[in-house]
């Protein structure tokens, strides 16, 4: 399989396992399936709530001797109510005691967004906490301490646009190594994906299959990617399946890519996309259909009264 290079020579698999909206009932045995099919990257965060039953499996796998630690890439992501300096290193010991690892691959910031340190989800616009009083290049700083530490082989962002980015980065002058973004066909975001890669920062693409899965609060965003003419034509052509071209058309933009699933078949599936190869005219075919439709487009953190606008998260730069 493919792999994405970091400065320090470390290779992350191209495609990983996504964890978002795997109930902890079922994602226990999604993970271990995973591993024994040929994952090596799972993509986990804080806020999943499932980490403990991912631990576990991971755990398992370990001590089957099927893997060992040093053969799995595991990235987790740092809540928005944990940004104060002094929290992050405190979210990452229970992230760590979670997953039961002594390290991370990868740690993100999962959204540039601060939430009061008692809140889990926003109900009120008294639950947050503008940027201006905690700004997140003190919770990049803390981010970066890890990273010296040897805590975490590698820090980065998710949901960032350039803007927030370079303001990380002039402050502090350390890039991060990765943004992890919603991207596929119909929010191909290419400004971002030729900055991040003029600078070297990777890319992954989450909900890359359009999470249909996901939470009903983004129900009625646009029309079901994996029934998309193009796209189901195009796997048809191929005697391959959407999901696959879907998976395979990321992975063609060097940008890796984490599809969540629970079923061993679909798991199958998805793991056998990093094979299938599309012609310069398919991916252009693809190309065509970026309408800019973001699924998960952030609108929980802007609740009447929230310090934070749509226009602030995508394209404001504190
Ligand atoms: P399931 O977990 O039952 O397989 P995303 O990765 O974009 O968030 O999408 C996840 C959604 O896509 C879930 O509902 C998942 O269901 C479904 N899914 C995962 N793999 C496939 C596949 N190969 N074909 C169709 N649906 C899939």
């Amino acid at each position: 399989m493919k792999k994405l290079t970091f400065s320090n020579g470390d290779e992350m698999p191209i495609l990983g396992l996504g964890t978002w909206k795997s109930e902890p009932g079922q994602v226990y045995e999604a993970v271990k399936t995973a591993i024994e099919l040929g994952y090596r990257h799972i993509d986990c965060a804080a806020i999943y709530g499932n980490e403990k039953e991912i631990g576990q499996a991971l755990q398992d796998v370990i001590a089957s001797g099927l893997v060992q630690r040093s053969d799995l890439w595991i990235t987790s992501k740092l809540w928005n109510s944990a940004h104060r300096f002094e929290k992050v290193e405190e979210a990452l010991h229970q992230t760590l005691l979670d997953l039961q690892l002594d390290y991370l691959d990868l740690y993100l910031i999962h959204w540039p967004v601060v939430l009061k340190e008692s809140v889990v989800y926003p109900k009120t616009a008294d639950d947050f906490l503008p940027l201006t009083e905690m700004p997140l290049t003190d919770t990049w700083r803390a981010m970066l301490a890890m990273k010296d530490l040897g805590i975490i082989k590698h820090a980065g962002v998710s949901n960032f646009n350039k803007p927030k980015i370079e303001n990380l980065i002039s402050v502090t002058g350390r890039l991060p190594e990765m943004n992890q973004v919603e991207m596929h066909p119909y929010l191909q975001q290419p400004e971002l994906v030729s900055y991040c890669h003029d600078k070297n920062i990777h890319m992954t693409a989450y909900s890359p299959l359009g999470s249909n899965d996901r939470p009903s609060r983004y129900k009625d965003l646009g029309p079901v990617l994996l029934e998309d003419e193009v796209v189901v034509n195009i796997a048809k052509s191929k005697g391959v399946t959407p999901a696959q071209i879907l998976i395979a058309f990321a992975i063609h933009r060097n940008i890796s890519v984490i599809p969540k699933s629970v079923n061993p078949k679909r798991l199958a599936e998805n793991l056998q996309a990093a094979q299938v190869q599309l012609t310069a005219a398919e991916m252009e075919q693809l190309k065509k259909l970026d309408t800019g439709t973001r699924y998960i487009d952030g609108s929980i953190w802007t609740i009447e009264g929230s310090p934070y606008t749509k226009e602030e998260l995508w394209n404001g730069s504190n």
